[in-house]
């Protein structure tokens, strides 16, 4: 066998990800107000086994413990999201002092552990009052994000030098507004197009706010990106591909840098738009310095309406590495995405900002969790980042999601993320061997 290494760039950002609601709870201490997630799975039916994240890693209580952790991993950033609620109860106005002390305790902490610490500023939970006044369907919802982002930045700017505005848009538009698996539950195509828009629109008014106050600040979007492979080489199929590389890729990316929306969506959605204003298309294209990519798998795309003389047979099935999530594990997908980037977009840098696997995980008296499947995931996936950067492609770091194991949206508790186990009943964090694994990969900046 050989001993080869991959090394990877010298600067290279190793860290580990997480999202205030999925880890925080304290869903009401302190002033906090209530978030579409909180409404949401408070509510009967919503998510699995009837979670929530009123408690979730309690994180919100044992930070200085998990910096701790982070630190005794090696890891070098964390990426984390502020709970808008947390300072703004109402979404805009009055401001919550203890929401922002939190926060400000937590950086301190990290640049102390000499962790960087990658802030991101929606993960999903809205102000509750910002949806009772229509949420992300309206166009109101850029103003309320721009004052929000103005009062992180200006508090945390000093310290917080990489700022991401947005997680998943996509998810936030059509998981919560059309397929309503996500708070706030609508199910409402024209609400989930308009909620995109707005979405878009609110970053871009941020970025310039954020760098105004910060005047050094590197900001960037994540969005979820997910290569698209036609299930055989019919017509139909290699439509349906092009279809949902729309839908879920350029959707986004097209707009961002400064294509608009792409025409074949449009058309296809059948929507006016009319919710694009003079304008917005510009603002929407501001410049930013990075692109966050949040990876797990490819998606295979196939009609049910292949006709006899497409004469194909079905040639790309699902390949039956699944993790417990029901997600293929397709390590070339992270590649495709990152080449088809470079070719089709040049963002100047890019960030895996997530990539991870669900896996069920048990823990041995002596408090082992040995995780062989997740650490197998990772190592793969990094093998295609480190091929992504030899062909020329700008990756800047690599996150892994997630740093624990948390409360994981519609399904509640029941898949585990992370590589420290957390015990839900008593708290107690426990690296998992993959944990200890990339510790190492961190240490020595090479894979074996
Ligand atoms: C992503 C989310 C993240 C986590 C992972 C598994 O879509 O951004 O919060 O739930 O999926």
């Amino acid at each position: 066998m050989s001993n080869k290494k991959l090394v990877f760039p010298k600067d290279f950002i190793w860290g580990a990800a997480t999202a205030s609601y999925q880890i925080e709870g304290a869903w009401n201490a302190d002033g906090k107000g209530e978030s579409i997630w909180d409404r949401f799975s408070h509510t009967p039916g919503k998510v699995d086994n009837g979670d929530t994240g009123d408690i979730a890693c309690d994180h919100y209580h044992r930070w200085r413990e998990d910096v701790a952790l982070m630190k005794e991993l090696g890891l070098k950033a964390y990426r984390f999201s502020v709970a808008w609620p947390r300072l703004l109860p109402e979404g805009r106005g009055k401001l919550n002092q203890a929401g922002i002390d939190f926060y400000d305790h937590l950086v301190d902490a990290l640049l102390e552990a000499k962790i960087e610490p990658y802030l991101t500023l929606y993960h999903w939970d809205l102000p509750q009052s910002l949806q009772d006044e229509g949420g992300w369907p309206a166009r109101i919802m850029a103003d309320a994000f721009v004052e929000y982002a103005d009062v992180v930045s200006r508090t945390l700017g000093d310290r917080v030098k990489n700022w991401i505005t947005l997680n998943e848009p996509w998810v936030s538009a059509f998981v919560g507004y059309r397929y309503g698996r996500h708070a706030p539950g609508h199910t409402d195509v024209s609400e989930a197009i308009a909620a995109s828009h707005h979405l878009l629109l609110a970053h871009g008014q941020a970025v310039p706010v954020i760098r105004n106050n910060c005047p050094d600040a590197k900001v960037g979007i994540v969005l979820n990106l997910t290569p698209q492979v036609p299930a055989s080489p019919s017509v139909a199929d290699k439509k349906e591909a092009t279809w949902m590389d729309g839908y879920i890729n350029r959707w986004f990316l097209d707009p961002l840098v400064g294509r608009g929306y792409p025409q074949d969506m449009v058309s296809g959605f059948g929507n006016a738009m009319e919710f694009v204003k003079p304008g917005d298309l510009e603002i929407i294209s501001t410049p930013v310095d990075f692109l966050g990519v949040n990876y797990y798998m490819r998606n295979i795309a196939r009609t049910g309406n292949v006709s006899e003389t497409d004469n194909a047979p079905r040639t790309v099935f699902r390949g039956d590495e699944i993790t417990e999530m029901d997600w293929e594990v397709y390590p070339e997908g992270i590649y495709n995405v990152l080449d088809r980037l470079h070719l089709d977009y040049s963002f100047p840098a890019i960030y895996i900002t997530e990539n991870g696997a669900a896996y069920k995980d048990d823990i041995s008296s002596d408090g082992r969790v040995d995780d062989p499947a997740r650490l197998s995931y990772i190592k793969r996936h990094l093998e295609m980042v480190k091929k992504a950067i030899l062909v020329g492609v700008p990756v800047k770091g690599y996150f892994v999601w997630s740093l624990l194991d948390n409360f994981e949206w519609g399904f509640g508790y029941s898949k585990r993320f992370g590589i420290v186990y957390v015990d839900n009943q008593t708290q107690q964090r426990s690296p998992k061997s993959s944990a200890k694994w990339y510790t190492q990969v961190v240490r020595e900046n090479a894979l074996d």
